[in-house]
């Protein structure tokens, strides 16, 4: 199945197919998909029906539109990266073209902070709670944020007399897969209430991790609280791998870094790391993401390039 919409989606997304090679291929007037793209003319369903098996030749499928793939980004220790990988990864993925909700379910709020967002007038907390409809701020084109702030805890604390409870994150969103392409959670740092709900809600989940042993070890929980997940709220939850965060070029960074790649073999270990760089302390202190702060900086670009092979990646799990 092809729409205009998706024809299109898919080829914003895939900026290395060549406009006019398409159409040479698939028979169709040159600066058709042009038209499309800059001057909103819909493509014809007789040019659609032949671009679907050239744009399937290059990858499409209609099941990778067909509902936001959720991800927990998910660590219970604290200043590992997981908002900063949240905001970043999510500005990334907007930048390429792809609609991201970003879901702030920390009580400490950073999320929100960082995108400019510290007093929101409704939040993730009064959905929780009180069934009035999940919040969402539009940020920057293409991304969005249900923001958050301390009064979340008080969903952690009244967890026991919220009926179904881990579940309500999940129902609170469904109405939400539709509209967008990624829905990014940023997890508090502990294994709570809180974090088995997103998981609870979630496709998958990326593990940010600091290359230090204390760390390293720590993975043997996420990964025990993920199965357990898996068990009890979640049997499709996948695990998308580990981005190092916060990497330096010294011997004990290099050296742990090996021994995750040579030891950890159930889970994958992306090979774009995040390097430990001044920029992303400085851009939340100016409460920007990372492009937006400084777009070709080396900060960005490491996240520019994990995006990139999380895409690609995922084009092979899906
Ligand atoms: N790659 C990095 N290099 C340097 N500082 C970073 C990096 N990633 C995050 N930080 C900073 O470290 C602190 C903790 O990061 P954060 O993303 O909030 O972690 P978490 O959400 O796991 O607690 C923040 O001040 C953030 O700006
Ligand atoms: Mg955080």
């Amino acid at each position: 199945m092809i729409t205009n919409e998706l024809a299109l989606k898919f080829i914003r997304h895939n900026p290395a197919l060549s406009v006019s090679s398409l159409e040479k291929e698939a028979g169709i007037p040159r600066q058709t998909i042009t038209r499309a793209l800059n001057e909103n003319r819909a493509i014809p369903e007789k040019h659609l029906d032949l671009l679907l098996p050239i744009l399937s030749k290059y990858g499409y499928s209609a099941l990778l539109y067909q509902n936001a793939r959720v991800i927990s980004v998910v660590n219970h220790k604290g200043g590992v990266g997981k908002t900063t990988t949240t905001a970043s990864l999510g500005e990334a993925l907007a930048n390429k073209g792809f609609k991201i909700l970003l879901i702030d379910l920390d009580p400490q709020g950073n999320l929100s902070q960082i995108l400019g967002v510290d007093s929101p007038e409704v939040q993730v907390a009064d959905s929780l709670i009180n069934n009035v409809p999940f919040p969402v701020l539009n940020i920057i084109p293409n991304l969005d944020l249900s923001p958050s702030d301390i009064d979340l805890a008080n969903v952690e604390m009244r967890f026991h007399e919220l009926t179904g409870g881990e579940f309500r994150l999940k129902n609170r969103i469904s109405h939400l897969l539709n509209q967008y392409d990624y829905i990014i959670i940023d997890c508090p740092p502990s294994l709570n209430k809180l974090t088995l709900s997103a998981m609870a809600a979630s496709t998958s989940c990326i593990i940010p991790l600091l290359p230090e042993m204390s760390a390293v070890k720590g993975l043997n929980s996420i990964w025990g609280k993920i199965m357990e997940v898996r068990h009890d709220l979640n049997a499709s939850l996948q695990i998308d791998g580990v981005v190092f965060t916060m990497v330096k070029k010294n011997s004990v960074h290099d050296g742990i870094k090996a021994y995750v790649k040579e030891e950890v073999k159930n889970i994958k270990i992306f090979n774009a790391e995040i390097r430990h760089l001044i920029d992303f302390q400085k851009s939340q202190i100016a409460q920007s993401s990372i492009s937006k702060f400084s777009g070709n900086s080396d900060a960005a670009k490491c996240y520019w390039d994990f995006c990139d092979e999380y895409i690609a990646y995922l084009q092979i799990v899906k």
